[in-house]
């Protein structure tokens, strides 16, 4: 009986530090639960990027054309291989389209938690490989690799929607 109330503090100490990062909950996109950020690389955590994507949901850098290099960089090293070079789609499904298997990729948080928490198969967790604010930087360029209709990309800003131009593959496609 004792112990299992140490278990259950320590259960509820660990519940406590891992959302005391976060106001918005973040969910796993495939199971639901809740995405225990205390996995988080240390590097990269509190920039203003994340700090506010953490309190709102909202990242910054989809407006900010400067993190863009970045972003593709850190795509090419981390997302390329399985989802093109241009996002058309390889092992893992295209990210340059509409087309979501789990529709909440089209907000930030939504697509935050599937890099995060990863999906099924080989979809792994991206926790390892890639800062919290690095994520925010790869979401960026995602969503710049875009070539569908900007009516139908809910991500995009009234402004960047109507200023939309669909992004010009520049890498080869094989
Ligand atoms: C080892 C291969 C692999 C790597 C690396 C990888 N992915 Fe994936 N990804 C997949 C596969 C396979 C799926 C399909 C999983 C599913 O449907 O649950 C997927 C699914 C996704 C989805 C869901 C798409 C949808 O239609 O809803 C997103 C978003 C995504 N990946 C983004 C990324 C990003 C961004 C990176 C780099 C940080 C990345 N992935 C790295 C293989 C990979």
């Amino acid at each position: 009986m004792r112990k299992l109330k140490v278990l259950s503090a320590a259960i509820l100490v660990g519940m406590t530090t891992a959302s005391a990062l976060a106001a918005v909950q973040l969910y796993h996109t495939v199971e639901g639960t809740a995405l225990d950020l205390s996995f988080a690389l240390e590097e990269g955590r509190d920039t203003e990027a994340v700090k506010h994507f953490l309190a709102t949901g909202e990242d910054l850098y989809t407006t900010q054309e400067a993190v863009l290099p970045e972003g593709e960089s850190l795509y090419l090293t981390a997302c390329s291989g399985c989802h093109g070079h241009n996002g058309e789609g390889k092992i893992g499904p295209g990210l340059n389209d509409d087309y979501w298997t789990y529709p909440k990729n089209g907000t930030d948080k939504g697509l935050f938690e599937t890099i995060y928490g990863g999906a099924q198969g080989m979809m792994g967790p991206q926790y390892g490989n890639l800062t919290l604010d690095e994520m925010l930087k790869v979401i960026a360029w995602v969503r710049h690799l875009y070539v569908g209709d900007p009516d139908k990309a809910d991500w995009l800003t009234p402004e960047q929607r109507a200023n939309f131009t669909p992004y010009e593959p520049k890498h080869g496609t094989k």
